[in-house]
């Protein structure tokens, strides 16, 4: 079980209002006290901070925002003293701008880094060599100066996209996670790897501009480039566990990255778990920064297409991360009065699937976004123009910043509430981004409720680790949608796990034997009347745990 932390926002000590490595050592018993076993760093290694840590200026130097390499040398031996792995992330798709590899080779085409990053010729009557966009705005070529050659940058201009056909930048990769596996890393979170092969050939986009990652995504080099990677790294470590970040990712494509014959990676993260009722959104205004709630019926879809990775150990399992939105709040009820409900619900019906869960931080205490109110202040590419649209099309103020506040990705960077003071117990000075400030959905209160989000966590987690959950099969059950209801099964146990993403009360009828076992997680407001189960409200699942009876079959459960 993987426990994410965002390190900026998570404990800050020395008071510059930006996390640290010693706020993480500090709060280390937290961590453990949550019953994770690996925990997963968004970069601290040294950067620019344009892109907060993924836009790298060296890969073996810590961050001095975040602390000394000591200090990190620390981080690494605390988590190994306490049996605990460590994933750092690794950005191998670009640099920063600032990276000494990118500015010797702005020193022209004969230096040897030229070659380290893509570029191409400009063309005489076009402003760029082709149509592609960047992720984060504008074309994604940039010219250099004196020139008149152009550097890729899929995301954004001050980061180049570095050449993985180029031998000697492939080697500098794996050297790089070398050096890390020798200080103690077990793992790395592959960041953007989908992008880093490139068509040298530069197919313009069938649109009139768009996206560079359409056309560039899932290159067949990819399997080359990471399994002679792979084999590289081994002189450092066996064992190394690679998660990558394949936000287009579907099920087939998640198989082909995992397959162990094409020796890539262990797991994908992918963003298509979260279909969203398009047919909500206003046609006048661009969907693409247009909140909507999730669609259940695609979304059971999706998990039943990831059912294919049932026997490589399931898929990573995650409501949310650095770069959407917190899932609670986006797709439950975090305004209403089942908030703490939602949060249990929604955790058990992902992490007791088969897969390992991630659990990003503060999800635990189910934390709400934080709330932009100025537009302005949002980082994210195209969301002047979409104000504009959306006020053109009538929408008002407060309506526009409701939807930028469930598609924005920083609103899920707000800092850790550890406590309701006035800093909520993140920092002595000015803390670096937005926050809320909550009594009750704060650890220090939640350690005191027993009923609390953060014990059902862990209540959780305990239950996960169990071998029904960690190894039995699973198998999703019919039901209307907003019931979502699985079955595991391992030997002779068995469980089912009944959620309902509803506010309206529901009912599901099993079969008897079901309704005597016996209760593992159990929270107010569940019942049992007789062969029924009621699910009033958003009520976290009910689990039923017990030994299947030697001659029933528990085919005749019916929903
Ligand atoms: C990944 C990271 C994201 C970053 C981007 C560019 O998607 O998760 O935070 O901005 O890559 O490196």
């Amino acid at each position: 079980m993987i426990y994410q932390i965002y390190p900026r926002s998570f404990r800050d000590t020395d008071g510059d209002g930006i996390g640290d490595i010693n706020g993480i050592l500090e709060k280390l018993d937290y961590i453990e006290s949550l019953g994770v076993n690996t925990v997963w760093i968004n970069p601290m290694i040294l950067s620019n901070q344009e892109d907060n840590g993924y836009d790298v200026i060296s890969y073996t130097e810590v961050d001095p925002l975040f602390g000394s390499e000591a200090d990190g040398e620390r981080l690494i031996r605390a988590l190994k003293d306490r049996g605990m792995r460590i994933i750092f992330d690794f950005p191998l798709n670009h640099t920063s701008d600032q990276h000494p590899w990118f500015q010797e080779a702005l020193k022209g085409p004969k230096n040897p880094y030229r070659d380290y990053y893509v570029w191409t010729d400009g063309k005489d009557n076009r402003p760029y060599p082709n149509n592609w966009t960047a992720a984060f705005g504008g074309s994604a070529w940039s010219r250099e100066l004196n020139s008149n050659q152009y550097y890729l940058h899929l995301f954004k201009q001050s980061m180049p996209d570095v050449n993985w056909d180029h031998p000697p930048l492939r080697k500098e990769m794996a050297e790089v996670l070398k050096y890390w596996i020798e200080k103690g890393i077990d793992g790395f979170r592959l960041d953007a790897f989908i992008y880093i092969d490139v068509d040298k050939d530069f197919p313009e986009h069938p649109e009139e501009t768009g996206p560079g990652q359409d056309l560039n995504e899932n290159g067949g080099n990819i399997p080359y480039y990471l399994s002679e990677m792979n084999e590289s790294i081994k002189e450092a470590g066996e064992d190394v566990f690679l998660v990558g970040e394949a936000t287009s990712a579907d099920a087939e494509l998640a198989q082909w990255y995992t397959d162990p014959e094409n020796n890539m990676v262990d797991k994908i993260i992918t963003m298509q778990y979260f279909p969203e009722k398009e047919d909500e959104k206003d046609d006048a205004v661009p969907g693409d920064k247009q909140h909507a709630p999730l669609d259940l019926k695609a979304f059971k879809e999706v998990q039943k297409a990831f059912k294919a990775q049932e026997d490589r150990g399931g898929p990573v399992l995650f409501w949310t991360n650095h770069d959407m939105p917190r899932s609670l709040h986006k797709f439950a009820s975090a305004d209403s009065e089942f908030r703490d409900n939602a949060a249990k619900m929604m955790a058990a019906l992902l992490y007791l699937q088969k897969g390992i869960p991630i659990i990003y931080n503060g999800e635990e205490i189910g934390m709400k976004n934080t709330a932009f109110d100025d537009p302005g202040n949002i980082p994210d590419a195209g969301v002047m123009d979409f104000y504009q649209e959306a006020s053109k099309a009538g929408w008002d103020h407060k309506k526009i910043m409701r939807h930028l506040n469930l598609i924005a990705r920083d609103v899920s960077r707000g800092i850790m509430q550890w406590d309701d003071s006035e800093k909520v117990g993140f920092t002595d000075g000015l803390s670096w981004t937005l926050y809320n400030r909550e009594s009750k959905y704060n650890v220090e209160d939640q350690e005191k409720d027993e009923n609390s989000i953060l014990h059902f966590y862990r209540k959780l987690i305990e239950l996960k680790k169990t071998a029904l959950f960690q190894k039995g099969a699973y198998e999703m059950l019919e039901t209307k949608d907003t019931l979502y209801v699985y079955r595991r099964t391992l030997d002779e146990k068995e469980a089912l796990v009944c959620c309902n993403f509803s506010e309206e009360a529901d009912t599901i009828e099993i079969a008897e034997e079901w309704t005597s076992g016996h209760i593992v997680l159990e929270n107010d407001g569940n019942s049992l009347e007789g062969g029924r189960l009621l699910l009033p409200h958003m009520e976290p699942p009910y689990l039923s745990k017990m030994n299947k009876p030697s001659k029933t079959v528990h085919n005749d459960l019916y929903l």
